[in-house]
């Protein structure tokens, strides 16, 4: 084995060594010189990414610390409720906020439930040590972490990261602490910015005619998720705004993802004709076949995604079947209830580009799986 081990060249080795969890890249290290060398290559580290799963995975032996600066993309994941784990996180995050000059992209990710009463501020603050010493950042996906974010998170990642080209701060129980001013200063120092995603009630029309403006990149990307009382409050997001900025970037998408907590009249204001609605979400308590027949109208050019969480019935089947006649361009249709053969018909007949869709004719156990299109 020894014999054959050594042959192995060190790109191959490092080819290997990508895949390797950080214990076993930090064992491997430990075996030979060779090892050594091709375990602590930038190769191994460029695109790292790290499940904290056990008290040792996510922590670094010092000698390997140097390592960190050679990674462009961390994507990390820990379960915030088991107290090794997030520890593990946290001080993976604080080490290479020492060392992150060259980062490029972090991902978080909590797994799991995450205990009552749990503001998260040492992963937090961690992070912001991150955004402080980062210039070169130019994606932050906070999506999957469930704590409360707040403006100086926001303002840290406006000051410290000028490259920023996506930004994902929309998944929390509670709003409010994002405020549309520290938000217009992210896009007045982020000109590059391309992709965003956020709460509703931190967006505002001055936001959108920033966007706007002649002198920005292409903005792609619009996730805008409305589920909690801000954003039920957030002012109205006039239409002459959403037209401008749709003429500005032609290339725009915005993903609208509706919760329970807005009301059918919230919902009216939120769909404003000239959004270019890439992805519509529906999950209200109230209406929602008055929203489906909005965008049957209003969107059937630029939407993409539907998915539907609603109770059966004759009328919601009937705006299903409208919707699939008017939307061609339509990828992926998901809805959370069974609908009648003629539903699925229509979707097959019109949208020929349709790669997923969840549409049951019988009650199936949950979870319901997605059908491929082949
Ligand atoms: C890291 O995860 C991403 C997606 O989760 C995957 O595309 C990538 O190949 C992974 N990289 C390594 C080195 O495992
Ligand atoms: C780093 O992550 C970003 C966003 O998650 C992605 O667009 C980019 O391709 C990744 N870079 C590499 C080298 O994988
Ligand atoms: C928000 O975070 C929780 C916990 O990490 C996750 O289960 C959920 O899918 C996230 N929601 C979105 C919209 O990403
Ligand atoms: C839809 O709303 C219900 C009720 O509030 C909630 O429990 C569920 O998680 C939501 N589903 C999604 C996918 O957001």
């Amino acid at each position: 084995m020894a014999e054959s081990r050594e042959q192995l060249p060190q790109e191959v080795l490092a080819l290997i060594f990508r895949y390797l969890p950080l214990r076993d890249r930090a064992a491997a290290a430990g075996v030979c010189r060779a090892w050594a060398a091709a375990a602590t290559c930038s190769t191994v580290w460029r695109d790292t990414n790290v499940s904290c799963d056990s008290e040792w995975e996510g922590m670094l032996p010092p000698y390997l610390s140097a390592c960190l600066d050679h990674i462009h993309n961390l994507s990390l994941e820990f379960e915030p409720w088991r107290k090794p784990s997030r520890w593990a996180a946290t001080k993976l995050l604080t080490a290479l906020a020492g060392r992150a000059q060259g980062l490029r992209g972090l991902r978080l990710e909590c797994r799991g439930e995450k205990p009552l009463f749990d503001a998260g501020s040492d992963v937090l603050d961690a992070v912001h040590a991150v955004c402080r010493a980062a210039p070169a950042l130019r994606h932050l996906d906070l999506r999957r972490l469930p704590f409360t974010l707040d403006d100086a998170l926001v303002l840290q990642t406006a000051r410290g990261c000028p490259e920023l080209r996506s930004l994902f701060l929309d998944n929390c129980t509670l709003v409010g602490s994002v405020g549309p001013d520290s938000v217009l200063e992210l896009l007045a120092a982020c000109r590059s910015l391309r992709i965003l995603g956020l709460h509703l009630a931190s967006l505002s029309r001055a936001a959108l005619e920033a966007l706007a403006a002649p002198d920005r990149a292409p903005f792609v990307l619009l996730a805008l998720r409305c589920a909690c009382p801000e954003d039920a409050r957030a002012p109205a997001l006039p239409d002459e705004a959403w037209a401008a900025l749709r003429r500005r970037h032609p290339g725009l998408g915005v993903e609208l993802e509706l919760e329970p907590a807005l009301s059918a009249d919230t919902v009216r204001r939120i769909l404003q004709p000239s959004v270019p609605v890439a992805a519509l979400r529906l999950n209200l308590s109230g209406d929602t076949i008055g929203p489906m027949h909005f965008a049957a109208h209003h969107y059937a050019a630029s939407l993409r995604t539907l998915e539907v969480r609603a109770a059966a019935s004759a009328e919601l089947d009937q705006a299903l079947e409208k919707l699939a006649a008017r939307c061609a361009g339509l990828r992926e249709v998901h809805c959370f209830c069974v609908v009648r053969p003629a539903v699925l018909g229509a979707f097959l007949a019109h949208c020929p580009r349709l790669r997923s869709y969840t549409l049951k004719l019988t009650r199936e156990p949950h979870p319901w799986r997605p059908t491929l299109v082949a």
